[in-house]
């Protein structure tokens, strides 16, 4: 018998009512928009994965060297006994943590995908025999009860996720993860860099076009789960650099006027010829903002580790 347990915090119907209100909202109005987390399904999931491999899509690569150089002062640094990782996904560069979290007792991995945490926990499990691994299928942006854990306990948020975050959004995630954790708790993060325009916007138009693909995706999505009739091949892949908000912006400009209908939700979408949806933005930060943005949400930068090129940070922040 396997000890993973899996816990679905999200009623079953809670995540296509989300997907619904997001279409609904998002291609109603002007500029068009369309939160970044759709792009996620199985497909999605894999095309993701594969443009972690990519020579250009350098984020991944840049912060499992840093874990991989910082994984003992993590665990000297926390104590933790029990680690929460949100946005888990394989739990690839967890491994670095777990190994390193000497006494570590229980992981709890967070993930809106059910067939991720299972084959990353089952995995974890036959490394890590003595873990108590308890995943969580949930939403971390709609709210999060965690299983009573002993701490100390660290929450990890890699990747760069927070960058898919808007400002606002941003604010309250911070606010949410000091909520969950106790005074003495802390929060690893990663974030990517501002860095030249050219290295930015490649990592987000890649060569071979994967990235591409993972940007109409969500189209596919939203053709299958709502009856949608979006031909992916008439959109073009965008991706471009606002340098007055510091992020990275994915949009998808229709190649020509066109109508979409979406008829489960009642939708009839028009494009302009060279419209843009926008499907992601990927914000880049800087020492002093994170230090800044954390502070407001009651988190204590102490640790603020980059790659040897700089061009990705792990920040460790205690929960005042
Ligand atoms: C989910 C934050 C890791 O914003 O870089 C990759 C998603 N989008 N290529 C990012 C993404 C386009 C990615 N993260």
């Amino acid at each position: 018998m396997s000890p993973l347990s899996i816990t679905r915090t999200l009623p079953a119907d809670a995540t296509a009512a989300a997907l619904r209100a997001d279409v609904v909202a998002g291609l109603s109005r002007t500029p068009k928009q369309l939160p970044p987390k759709w792009f996620y399904d199985a497909r999605g999931s894999e095309l993701f994965d594969e443009i972690t491999t990519l020579s250009e899509y350098y984020p991944t690569r840049a912060e499992r060297e840093i874990l991989l150089a910082t994984a003992d002062r993590i665990a000297a640094a926390t104590g933790a006994r029990t680690l929460i990782e949100l946005g888990s996904g394989s739990s690839d560069k967890t491994r670095h943590l777990l190994r390193a979290l000497t006494d570590l007792h229980t992981y709890l991995p967070v993930d809106v995908s059910e067939s991720a945490l299972r084959a990353a926990g089952e995995g974890l499990l036959a490394e890590h025999p003595g873990l108590t691994v308890h995943a969580l299928v949930a939403d971390f942006q709609q709210g999060l009860t965690l299983p009573p854990a002993p701490g100390p306990r660290l929450l990890a948020f890699l990747g760069g996720t927070i960058g898919n975050l808007l400002p606002d959004e941003r604010a309250a995630f911070l606010r949410a993860v000091h909520d969950l954790l106790a005074p003495g708790d802390a929060l690893l993060l990663g974030t990517d860099l501002v860095k030249d325009e050219a290295t930015l916007v490649a990592a987000y138009d890649d060569a071979r076009g994967v990235t591409a693909a993972f940007n109409k995706n969500v189209l596919a999505v939203i053709n299958r789960e709502l009856g949608g009739d979006f031909d992916p091949e008439a959109f073009d892949h965008v991706a471009r650099w606002n340098a007055a908000q510091e992020w990275i912006e994915m949009r998808l400009r229709a190649r020509t006027e066109l109508t979409v209908k979406i008829p489960d939700v009642d939708l009839i979408v028009p494009f302009a010829a060279g419209e843009e949806l926008r499907t992601e933005i990927s914000a880049k930060f800087r020492e002093e903002g994170v230090r800044t943005e954390l502070a407001a949400a009651g988190l204590r930068l102490t640790e603020w580790w980059t790659d040897r090129a700089g061009r990705f940070a792990l920040s460790l922040a205690l929960r005042v």
